[in-house]
């Protein structure tokens, strides 16, 4: 039987720390509660938002309608054989937890994605990513049910249609969807990607090539980069590095010579963002009380007391000054509400 609560506050439920409340809340607890969240969604039509850790969203204001925040929380074994294993693991898993879990039965995979805040259910919504690693890379298949119908659906990796960033859960069924569990397969023999950046090396300095090396450099690096959420609000990057046409960024490099860029697809490049916006000037900069962080400036901070009209304020500035010095347009990556 499912318990909505009324004004709910959701500051301890987004990690910018932003004091706002929905008008009704309702943890799911097991999959049935699900169904029934979503029988009383069509009878009754009010708004509605799937939240999950709230890592990688931005409230401007309070929210009018029911979030929906599903914790069942099983990870089970589904199938394996003598190279790979399948896991299942429900929406409510938090992610690092889960991570943990994979690298504790020595199953590869997943360990480059440590320390990512959020939970199983939102892993395949934006293709979470770090360090050489997108989640698709490791995912078999989504389950879930669409909330119109209230009918299951299980997509395979292929019709996730996963791309940097990106899933059909971001575009065509954005808000269409609830996802309930995620499938993952999983190497039982060692591979590991150690070639983004500083990786190999913060590695080696802990000794052997193990999961647990690389787990735990994974994180060191992630610390001395990236504020925790408890110490200043933020949700990761807030912007998506921008994905540009080679012409133009050849163009680029003849005025800025260090700009890095990463091939993409034959023709295109991936700029870093955070790299755009420190040029532009914006690096540890503050705008009332909102900042771009100072180690990494991809990432905005409430540094007190924000709102999201705030963060939005402090988004845009940097949007346009971006745009004006390099005829290039940063977009959100965090989901705005
Ligand atoms: P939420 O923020 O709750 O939701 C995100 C979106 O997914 C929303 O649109 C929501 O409606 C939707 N959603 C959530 N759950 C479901 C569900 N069950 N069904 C359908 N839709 C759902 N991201 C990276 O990719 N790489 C990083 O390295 C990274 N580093 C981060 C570091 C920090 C300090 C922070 C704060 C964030 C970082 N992020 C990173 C962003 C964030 O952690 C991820 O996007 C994460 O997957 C969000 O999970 P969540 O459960 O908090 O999702
Ligand atoms: N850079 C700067 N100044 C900065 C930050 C970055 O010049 O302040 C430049 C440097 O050239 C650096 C390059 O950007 O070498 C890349 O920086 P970093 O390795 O920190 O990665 P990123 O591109 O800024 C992306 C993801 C992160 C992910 C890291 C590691 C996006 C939008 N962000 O950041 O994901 O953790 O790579 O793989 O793709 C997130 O999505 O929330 C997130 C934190």
């Amino acid at each position: 039987m499912i318990q909505i609560q009324q004004n709910f506050n959701l500051k301890t439920y987004n990690t910018f720390g932003f004091d706002v409340t929905c008008s009704h809340f309702l943890a799911c607890q097991t999959a049935d509660e699900v169904q029934e969240a979503l029988v009383y969604l069509k009878e009754k039509g009010p708004n509605y938002l799937i939240l999950g850790g709230g890592s990688n969203v931005l409230f401007r204001n309070n929210f009018d309608g029911l979030v929906i925040h599903p914790v069942m929380d099983s990870i089970q074994v589904v199938r394996e054989d003598e190279e790979h294993v399948w896991l299942e693991a429900e929406a409510g898993v938090e992610w690092d937890r889960f991570v943990e879990f994979c690298i504790d039965n020595q199953w590869y995979g997943l360990e480059n994605l440590s320390y990512i805040p959020g939970n199983v259910g939102a892993s395949p919504v934006q293709n979470i990513g770090a360090y050489g690693v997108e989640v698709k890379d490791c995912i078999e298949s989504v389950k879930g049910y669409f909330i119109d119908d209230i009918v299951p659906f299980e997509l395979d990796n292929k019709a996730c249609r996963f791309a940097y960033r990106q899933s059909i859960f971001k575009a065509d069924l954005k808000h269409k969807t609830i996802i309930t569990s995620v499938v993952f397969k999983l190497n039982k023999k060692a591979s590991y990607n150690l070639n983004y950046g500083p990786v190999k090396e913060e590695v080696q300095k802990r000794g052997a090539i193990t999961l647990q090396n690389l787990r735990s450099a994974i994180i060191d690096i992630r610390k001395s980069k990236l504020p925790e959420p408890d110490e200043y609000g933020n949700a990761g990057s807030f912007f998506k590095n921008p994905v540009i046409a080679n012409e133009q960024f050849t163009l680029l490099q003849k005025q800025y010579p260090t700009i890095p860029g990463y091939p993409m697809e034959p023709s295109l490049v991936k700029v870093p963002a955070g790299w755009l916006i420190e040029q532009a000037g914006w690096k540890g900069k503050s705008f009332g009380p909102a900042a771009v962080h100072n180690k990494q400036a991809l990432v905005l901070i409430n540094i007190g007391g924000a709102s999201g009209d705030d963060v939005m304020q402090l988004a845009e500035k940097i949007i346009g000054e971006v745009a004006d010095k390099f005829g290039i347009t940063i977009e959100p990556e965090v989901n705005i509400v």
